[in-house]
């Protein structure tokens, strides 16, 4: 057994601006929560070492290839890791848009991704996320020394719901809050969870 910790990366430039997609580098609060984390990670680390039943020594930091993800790792003092498979969903022609914006320009389509994400079919579904997401969990599933996550909200949910047992399908939804840190154990029949909300 292994412990996985997930989070997102911290607050970007588009996230201020509530703009969909892009590759925009941290905003400031998102640079402090790339301290914080790495703060907290080290700690863990030093209280965990030597007595937790999990093995808790050699972290690995997986990432996606975008600015935000690998800025959110980049003060953390283990192994990195990137992977082009962890880029957040790729939201087509909206990609730099807020979701106001698509309501009002393109009503229909934006209906139709609010009543099936998991499958609409224009741009990246989640259907499609979690095909290309499945080697990196197959990956996931062969270490045996704790990794932290730092992906993106719906890279992050179709995550989730693999290692919690949830119906694919119902990934679309799962709140995955900024600046906090979800720490999921393995066990027999499934996994648990513990958060930890690094918000300042
Ligand atoms: O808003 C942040 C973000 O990661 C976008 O880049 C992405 O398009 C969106 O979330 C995905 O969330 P949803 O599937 O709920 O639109």
């Amino acid at each position: 057994p292994r412990t996985i910790l997930l989070s997102r990366h911290g607050e970007s430039e588009d996230n201020t601006k509530g703009l969909l997609g892009g590759d925009s580098q941290l905003s400031p609060r998102g640079r402090a929560y790339a301290k914080v984390l790495s703060e907290f990670i080290t700690e863990q680390h030093e209280l965990r070492r030597n007595y937790d039943y999990l093995s808790f020594n050699n972290i690995t930091v997986w990432t996606s290839t975008m600015k935000r993800t690998m800025m959110t790792s980049s003060q953390i003092p283990y192994d990195k890791l990137q992977w082009r498979q962890l880029d957040e969903i790729d939201a087509g022609i909206c990609e730099g848009m807020t979701y106001a914006q698509v309501e009002e320009s393109m009503p229909k389509e934006f209906a139709a991704r609010q009543a099936d994400k998991f499958g609409y079919p224009r741009g990246e579904s989640y259907h499609d996320m979690i095909y290309r997401i499945e080697p990196t969990l197959m990956e996931l599933e062969r270490q045996r020394e704790p990794v932290l996550i730092i992906g993106h909200q719906a890279v992050n949910r179709v995550i989730y719901a693999y290692l919690m047992g949830k119906k694919p399908i119902d990934c679309v939804e799962i709140p995955i809050p900024l600046h906090t840190v979800m720490e999921i154990l393995p066990n027999a029949y499934g996994a648990t969870e513990k958060r930890y909300d690094l918000n300042d």
